[in-house]
Formats: C-alpha cells, sequence, structure tokens
C-alpha cells in the first residue's frame, strides 16, 4: 500500500491511504466482493464479476462524457483542478513559462526530460529543417474555396501528411516515431500559416530558418513584400509563452481522440488530425473564438449586468469560465493576463474589449453564482483577446491552438505506444432501443 501515490490527475489530494480494497455487496444477490483499490481508483473490469446468475453479463459502469474515468495511467502532465495547479513532466507551468521555450516544452513532453544543450540544439536544428511542406501540398491548398475555415484546411492537411510519409505507419519503429513528430512539430505552423494567407487571397511565404520558430510562425503570418521580416522579440516571446501554455493538458477532448484513434495503429498523422477534428469545436479549442463574439456581443461595461443575467437564467454561457476539471482559476488564464497589457503595448493597438473582459471577470468572480459553481476563467477567456492584439483574424484561433498542442498529442501518443495496457479504445452503452423487431415491407410502412 502506498501513501499520497503520484496518483489521480484531479486534485483529490489526502494524506488518507489511496490504496486498498473496496467491499461491495450486491443486494440483489446478497453476494460480496472485494475490489482492489490502486491510486485511488477501481478497475471498471472488476466489477465484470458481479452477476446475477451464470448468463449475465456482469456488472457495467456508466460515464456519460467520461467525467469520471481514468482511461490510462500517463507520466506527462499533472493537474490539480481543486487547487489550479498545471505541471508537465512535473514542472509547474509557471516556472516553464518563466524560464523555458516551447521547443524545449515539447522535447521535456514528449522525451520525459529537459533537454541538455546539445539535445535542445538538435532537436531545434531538426525542427528547423523539416518546416517545408511538400509543393502538392500548397497546390490542394489552393482547391479550397477562398473562405474556406483555416480549421478545414488545418484538418485536411495534418491529415493528407500521412499520404506524403507512407512510411511514418510503420508504428514499431522507433525512428519513424520520432520523425513523425519533428515533422509534425515543424509543418504545423508552415500549413497553418498558409490556411491563414489562403483565405486572404495573399501569396504563401515560404519558412525562414533564421528565425526561431514563433518568429517563423510571424513571418510566414505577416511578411510582405520586404526583404526579410524581423519579427518584433516582444510578439515573439507572448506568442512563445502562449505556445508553452497550450502544449498539452492531460486527456481532453483532444488528446483522448488522438489516443483512440491511435489505439488503432493509425500513423500519427491521422491519430493528430483527429485531435485536429476534436479541437475545432466550440467547447474545446473553438472556446477563444466565442468569447470575442461574447465580448463584442456585450459591446460595453454597462451591459454586463443585463449579459450576466441571462447567464444565470441559463439562456446562454459566460464563455471562457468554467472547466471540467479546474474547479479553480486556471493558471494559464492567469499567466496569459499577465501578458496582455504587454502585446498591446508591443503592437501599439487598444483592445476595446479588454476593459469589458476585466470587468466582466471581476463581477463573475464576485457572484454567488458562479462562485458556487467553482466557474473560473479558464486559458481561453484572454487568449483571444491576445490573438486579435497579434492581427490573427478569429477564425483563425482555433489554428494557434492547435499549432502548439500538437507536442501534446505526440507525447501522449508515444507513451500510448509504450503503454503494456494498450488496447484499442472500444467503449461499451447501454442499448434502449427495441428488440427484435420485424422488417416492414414499405407498402406496409
Ligand atoms: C468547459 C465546460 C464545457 C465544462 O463543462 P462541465 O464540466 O460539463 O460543467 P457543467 O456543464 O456540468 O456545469 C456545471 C454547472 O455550472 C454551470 N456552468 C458551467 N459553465 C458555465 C458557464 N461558462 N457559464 C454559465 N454557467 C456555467 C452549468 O450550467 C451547471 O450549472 P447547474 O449545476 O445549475 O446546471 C463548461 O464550463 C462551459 O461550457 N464553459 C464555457 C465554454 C468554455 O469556456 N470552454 C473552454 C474550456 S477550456
Amino acid at each position: 500500500m502506498t501513501q499520497e501515490p503520484q496518483g489521480r490527475s484531479d486534485g483529490a489530494a489526502s494524506t488518507v491511504q489511496k490504496d486498498g480494497t473496496l467491499s461491495v455487496t450486491d443486494n440483489r444477490t446478497g453476494r460480496s466482493y472485494d475490489i482492489e483499490i490502486k491510486d485511488g481508483t477501481v478497475r471498471a473490469m472488476d466489477f465484470r464479476q458481479i452477476k446475477v446468475d451464470e448468463d449475465d453479463f456482469g456488472l457495467m459502469t456508466y460515464d456519460p462524457g467520461y467525467t469520471n474515468t481514468a482511461s490510462c495511467r500517463s507520466a506527462i502532465t499533472y493537474i490539480d483542478g481543486e487547487r489550479g495547479i498545471l505541471q508537465h513532466r512535473g514542472i509547474p507551468i509557471e516556472e516553464l513559462c518563466e524560464h523555458s521555450t516551447y521547443l524545449e516544452v515539447a522535447y521535456l513532453l514528449i522525451y520525459g526530460h529537459l533537454p541538455t544543450e546539445e539535445e535542445l540544439s538538435r532537436w531545434v536544428y531538426d525542427i528547423t529543417h523539416h518546416t517545408y511542406v511538400h509543393e502538392n501540398i500548397k497546390s490542394f491548398m489552393d482547391g479550397f474555396r477562398h473562405d474556406a475555415h483555416p480549421m478545414g484546411i488545418l484538418l485536411a492537411s495534418v491529415g493528407a501528411l500521412s499520404t506524403f510519409y507512407p512510411e511514418a505507419s510503420d508504428i514499431d519503429d522507433e525512428e519513424q516515431r520520432n520523425m513523425a513528430a519533428i515533422r509534425l512539430i515543424a509543418k504545423m505552423p508552415t500549413i497553418a500559416a498558409f490556411a491563414y494567407r489562403h483565405s486572404l487571397g495573399l501569396p504563401y511565404v515560404y519558412p525562414d530558418n533564421d528565425l526561431s520558430y514563433t518568429g517563423n510562425f510571424l513571418s510566414m503570418l505577416f511578411k510582405m513584400a520586404e526583404p526579410k521580416y524581423e519579427p518584433d522579440p516582444r510578439l515573439e516571446k507572448a506568442l512563445d509563452i502562449l505556445f508553452i501554455l497550450h502544449a498539452d493538458h492531460e486527456q481532453n477532448a483532444s488528446t483522448s481522440a488522438v489516443r483512440t484513434v491511435g489505439s488503432t495503429r493509425a500513423d500519427p498523422y491521422t491519430a493528430v488530425a483527429a485531435g485536429v477534428a476534436a479541437l475545432y469545436g466550440p467547447l474545446h479549442g473553438g472556446a477563444n473564438v466565442a468569447v470575442l463574439k461574447m465580448l463584442q456581443r456585450i459591446g460595453s461595461v454597462e451591459n454586463i449586468p443585463d449579459f450576466l443575467e441571462t447567464v444565470k437564467q441559463g439562456k446562454e454561457r459566460l464563455m471562457g469560465f468554467g472547466h471540467r476539471v479546474y474547479k479553480n482559476y486556471d493558471p494559464r488564464a492567469r499567466i496569459i493576463k499577465s501578458h496582455v497589457d504587454e502585446v498591446l503595448e508591443a503592437t501599439g493597438k487598444e483592445s476595446p474589449w479588454l476593459d469589458i473582459a476585466i470587468e466582466l471577470e471581476k463581477r463573475a468572480l464576485d457572484d454567488e453564482y458562479f462562485t458556487s459553481r467553482k466557474l473560473y476563467p479558464n486559458v481561453d477567456f484572454y487568449s483571444g483577446l491576445i490573438y486579435e492584439a497579434l492581427g490573427i483574424p478569429t477564425e483563425a484561433f482555433t489554428v494557434m491552438f492547435a499549432i502548439p498542442r500538437t507536442s501534446g498529442w505526440i507525447a501522449q501518443w508515444m507513451e500510448m505506444l509504450r503503454d503494456p495496457e494498450l488496447r484499442i479504445a472500444r467503449p461499451r452503452q447501454i442499448y434502449t432501443g427495441p428488440r427484435d423487431q420485424r422488417y416492414v415491407p414499405m407498402s406496409e410502412r
């Protein structure tokens, strides 16, 4: 038995022993069972032995939305939702934002340790030298309508990468897995920037290997006629911090999608495309777009009380608030908030929405409706304001999330492949429909 295991990534910290047994009595049969508790968790399959008779399938657990089901063991990201703590490989997110870079964090997530100087320079070199995409990717991107959503373009293009690198389907080959990791992290900003330029009808800008990861991305987004784009170091740094903050967040919807598709032994490009697809949804990666639209709809600070009233009446949600795991201030939101002013200063822009956001947060945190439900700002509440200040159009916000999350998806995919307990993801259901019906011919319906 262990005390205080590294344990569940959910803030269920306590000094009580987490291991032991659970005694369950089935009142239908009067029989009792001892179920093992390990890391504060019971195995759903241990309940299958609980049957009313030999023909019984056995007890299942029901958990729509997987709100209380651990789908894997993971050593990548730790979240204590009650206390608002986020750590990657044990290192607090605040320390990573202060001392590290996005590419170093990507290495940390994937390989499990901070790189040595030599490992880091090799890693940065490899990523920098795989940023180009095959010219055919450019041509098929041209096939999208001028107003195609950049997430749709990204989704299709990342999936298509698997056709350019068919060797990546050899997922048991470590070399291939590493190459796919490098290629995905390297090419994601290129595809994202091409998608953005496509929507504006602007020519694509090729990667510039002299620039940093974020500096090159800014160049591919915004370079016009100048021979060399010189990114503002403040914006480069702010974007790098945003990328660190979005790199991984354990078993969220998109990561679970990557793991689900990956569990079928699909190649990594296809698995990551599933992650992009899940991130597209407004309740996940699309929330920062919804936040900005909400702030625009509110329009001015005076309208905040009326808006909050409609939220409390359940007519709409305060976007950027609330989180399945955080029942406290999302630590990422705190860090982003501290960088909004810096970005505005660097761009020389004024955000008409910042005052509304700050006042909205203040009032919500003063309101019993939100405090009693433990609804606090999440990562999306302020990220949209920074993206807007950077000149990124709203439709491209989710793409800005997908770029850094790629390293988390890959880290989780690689960890999954090494898991001795890996099985194809295949949930059960409770069937509620009719049985043994007769097929009714068309003439009798
Ligand atoms: C993130 C989110 C989907 C988590 O949902 P969840 O864990 O399933 O939480 P629930 O939907 O069960 O909400 C619990 C309660 O809080 C309320 N609630 C949750 N988020 C709310 C929000 N943003 N605004 C108003 N009320 C909210 C629910 O109405 C519910 O109230 P009730 O108990 O009176 O019915 C949800 O908080 C949300 O929709 N937030 C806005 C979208 C967003 O910012 N997403 C980005 C996440 S990083």
